[in-house]
């Protein structure tokens, strides 16, 4: 991966001048700056490493050297899609998921923006706004695919068991091509975001469906319940012990299979 391959990549899928950075502090800072200097929508930034990577309330994403796809897209969302903010971190997650089912695997969605495969973790997505006092300038969508197994990082600096690509095909794979699938797919799932289509895509890929799962809410107890999918505004449907179904809207929940 270079930056002449990155220049090559975008011009092919029509995309406007990518930034590409043989090291930065996470692709997702680095797309918030271009934002704020006027970047244009489907902006893309991509590191081949990153020392301060992160993920939701600055917990850390671990992207080492020529191993892992760590991107961001600079996105201004039009009226339409202002409406639906909360559904882009599940669009890059929908976007992962049919690229890595182009490469015949079967990844699923770890409500809200994780993609797993085998049950592990193999990307992360983060997104960012940028705000002018009230008024939405920006979105940074940042996605963090671990491809080769040097990607992933050791058991216990994690909260959830992760994985990679290559482990699960069992062949090197071309990050790429990895990049260039999830691009059309970001681009396609975009132009359906919010329909029946999309919402429907993403519900068949959810992670334990029909499954106990506990979920933590910030700042109050576990809950614990059959997981029975996503509403139609994204949020978690769960079934609790006595038969009463809840809502939970992304925020800063932690979903984990009762094991
Ligand atoms: P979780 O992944 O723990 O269910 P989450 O979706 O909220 O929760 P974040 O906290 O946003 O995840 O993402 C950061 C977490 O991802 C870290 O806490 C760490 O456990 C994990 N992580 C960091 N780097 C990687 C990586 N390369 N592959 C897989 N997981 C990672
Ligand atoms: C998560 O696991 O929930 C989110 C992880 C997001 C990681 C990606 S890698 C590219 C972009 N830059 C970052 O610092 N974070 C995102």
């Amino acid at each position: 991966m270079n930056a002449l391959l990155i220049q090559a990549l975008t011009q092919k899928l029509g995309l406007p001048p990518a930034v590409f950075l043989e090291e930065t502090t996470s692709t997702n800072d680095e797309a918030l700056r271009l934002a704020e200097a006027g970047a244009p929508d489907e902006t893309l930034v991509v590191a081949d490493y990153q020392t301060r990577g992160r993920g939701r309330m600055g917990r850390s994403w671990i992207t080492r050297k020529g191993s892992a796809l760590a991107f961001s897209l600079v996105l201004r969302p039009r009226s339409r899609e202002e409406e639906r903010l909360e559904l882009f971190s599940p669009l890059g997650a929908l976007s992962v998921a049919s690229a890595l089912e182009d490469l015949g695997l079967q990844p699923q969605v770890k409500w809200p923006n994780d993609v797993l495969l085998n049950r592990r973790k193999v990307c992360g997505i983060l997104v960012e706004a940028s705000w002018t006092g009230e008024r939405l300038t920006a979105l940074v969508v940042g996605i963090g695919v671990n491809v080769a197994p040097s990607a992933v990082p050791p058991d216990e600096w994690l909260i959830y068991p992760a994985t990679s690509v290559e482990e699960i095909t069992g062949h090197p794979v071309d990050r790429m091509a990895v990049l260039e699938a999830i691009l059309l797919a970001f681009r396609r799932w975009r132009h359906e975001l919010g329909s029946d289509h999309f919402m429907k895509a993403w519900q068949e890929r959810l992670a334990f469906l029909e499954e106990e799962v506990v979920v933590q809410p910030p700042g109050q107890s576990s809950l614990r319940g059959r997981l029975l999918g996503v509403d139609g505004e994204g949020n978690l449907r769960l079934q609790l012990a006595g038969g009463e179904e809840i809502k939970l809207a992304a925020g800063d929940i932690n979903l984990r299979p009762v094991t």
